[in-house]
């Protein structure tokens, strides 16, 4: 399963990938709006960062919300850096931006998608990507985990291409249930990555380690 970092904080993204386990990162205006990252060429410049940062796929999302300004907009984010993956919303102008832009060859990012419905959607537009939001459905007493499970047997079983991308990941039980239910990729908060080292066993057997050693060799 690959690991993509769900945030447009630079330290973070770096921290990340130093740890040499990220594969690619995915924003959405919420979180480039927390990084206060104001007016089109601020975005611009922003995401070119990101791709600086990471040898992988960076998800950046358009604004428009009708099917000329998607594809305005996902043609210019496209041209920025070949590493961007144009995230569109799962709406019906969505669709057909995939569709056209999947046949253009850009790769695209199917975001919002919260039923097996919006998926099959997204598969049969050509979506490289498709983002069910996990922890938003457990919000709302829904199974995030099992809608992953569910469109990664739909995929398989009528063989689309588009990867599940488990995203809205909210802690690392969610990383580690999605990776069992079979998601091509989890994009996840900096902290739910770092939990899946901790284990106390970890800490208390190097503590142990070290003071054998300490003894034996001063
Ligand atoms: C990423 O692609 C999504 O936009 C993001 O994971 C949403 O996460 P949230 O539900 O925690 O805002």
């Amino acid at each position: 399963m690959k690991f993509f970092i769900d945030t447009a904080n630079l330290e973070q993204i770096r921290e990340a990938y130093d740890l040499g386990v990220l594969d690619g990162v995915t924003t959405n205006p919420s979180l480039m709006a927390k990084e206060g990252i104001k007016g089109v060429q601020n975005q611009h410049d922003h995401y070119i960062k990101i791709c600086e940062i990471v040898n992988g796929d960076v998800s950046a999302e358009v604004i428009a919300t009708d099917y000329e300004g998607m594809i305005r907009e996902g043609e210019v984010l496209a041209g920025l850096n070949p590493h961007i993956v144009v995230k569109v919303p799962c709406i019906a102008d969505g669709i057909k931006a995939i569709k056209f832009f999947s046949e253009k060859g850009i790769r695209t990012n199917c975001t919002l998608v919260f039923s097996i419905g919006q998926a099959l959607l997204a598969a049969k537009a050509g979506a490289t990507y498709v983002s069910p939001f996990v922890g938003r459905l457990d919000d709302i007493c829904e199974d995030g985990v099992g809608l992953v499970a569910d469109i990664v047997r739909m995929y398989h079983f009528y063989d689309y291409k588009t990867q599940v991308l488990a995203a809205s990941i909210r802690n690392t039980k969610h990383i580690v249930e999605c990776l069992e239910a079979g998601a091509d990729v989890a994009t996840c908060p900096l902290s739910a990555i770092k939990g899946l080292l901790d284990h106390p066993l970890t800490d208390a057997g190097l503590k142990k380690f070290l003071e054998d050693y300490k003894k034996v060799n001063g």
